[in-house]
């Protein structure tokens, strides 16, 4: 048991409920993958996985109880579950990467020796050392992002929330996301992502959660998800690229790239 929602329903005031009675759970998979277009209330429900916004109606449970809203409370909940927004400039505040990373932990009571530990174990994490004592202004987005990630990192959480990880990112930035996420997952965490990188959630995800409008239209696997053309359509999204190959040209469902090129690889070398 970890993080999950029973009817979790939230408005912004005066607007339509932007989440409609949510209930999802996101132990179901190392990897949860929260999908769906722009405005289908992801970094919404994210904010109120975090307490930071307060569900009308429903509730955020942490281990199968609802979370609180106290200060005590909400500190607790923050050292289990991390997130990483989508924008770094609405999570990085100091001028150079160390205090930066630090701050959080400074404001936990964590001791100097501990936090230099915990940001020297999650710099190499990202391979973010060499960007150590430069000031955040001159990173570029990408390495602002795996700035971010690190700062998430040291908290040390149980549940990584990672709102559209490779938004921004040219395609060497996200295979290094892809990457990073792999050695965060073999830490043992558990992952949450939201995107519409179709691409990138079928290649890293093992459980499904697709939104349309604040309302959840489809749950299972990510191949169980993302074969059901109705599904993706009423949410505005396409296959990815694999799934295509596999329903447009009855290739197998080949979980990544690089099983689709050692499958054809040996067959080219059998000829
Ligand atoms: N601060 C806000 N005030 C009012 N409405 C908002 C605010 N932030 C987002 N919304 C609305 O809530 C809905 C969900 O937005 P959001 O959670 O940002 O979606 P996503 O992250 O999936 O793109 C959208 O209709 C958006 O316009
Ligand atoms: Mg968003």
């Amino acid at each position: 048991m970890g993080l999950s929602t029973e009817g979790l329903t939230f408005a912004y005031p005066e607007s339509e409920p932007a989440l409609k009675g949510l209930s999802l759970d996101f132990s179901r998979g190392n990897v949860v993958g929260l999908l769906g277009a722009n405005g289908c209330g992801k970094s919404t429900l994210f904010m109120n996985l975090l307490g930071v916004l307060k569900p009308q109606s429903g509730q955020v449970c942490w281990q199968g109880r609802p979370i609180g809203y106290g200060k005590a409370a909400l500190g607790q909940l923050r050292r289990r579950v991390a997130m990483v927004f989508q924008e770094p400039e609405q999570q990085i505040f100091y001028t150079d990467v160390v205090s930066d990373i630090a701050f959080a932990l400074r404001n936990l009571g964590v001791e100097e020796a501990e936090i230099s530990r915990r940001i020297d174990e999650a710099l190499t994490l990202v391979d973010g050392q060499s960007l150590r004592d430069k000031p955040v202004q001159y990173l570029s987005h990408g390495q602002k992002k795996r700035v971010a990630i690190a700062g998430a990192l040291v908290m040390q959480a149980d549940f990584l929330l990672l709102d559209e990880p490779t938004a921004g990112l040219d395609p060497t930035g996200r295979r290094q996301m892809i990457v990073l996420l792999g050695r965060i997952l073999a830490q043992g965490k558990h992952v949450v992502i939201s995107s519409h990188d179709i691409d990138l959630i079928y290649e890293v995800c093992d459980y499904l959660y697709v939104l349309d409008r604040g309302e959840l239209v489809a749950q299972g696997s990510a191949p169980q998800v993302l074969l059901d053309q109705a599904v993706l359509d009423r949410a505005g999204l396409v296959q990815p690229w694999l799934v295509k190959l596999h329903t447009e040209l009855g290739l197998p469902l080949y979980p990544n790239e690089a099983a689709l090129f050692a499958a054809h690889g040996r067959k080219l070398e059998a000829v």
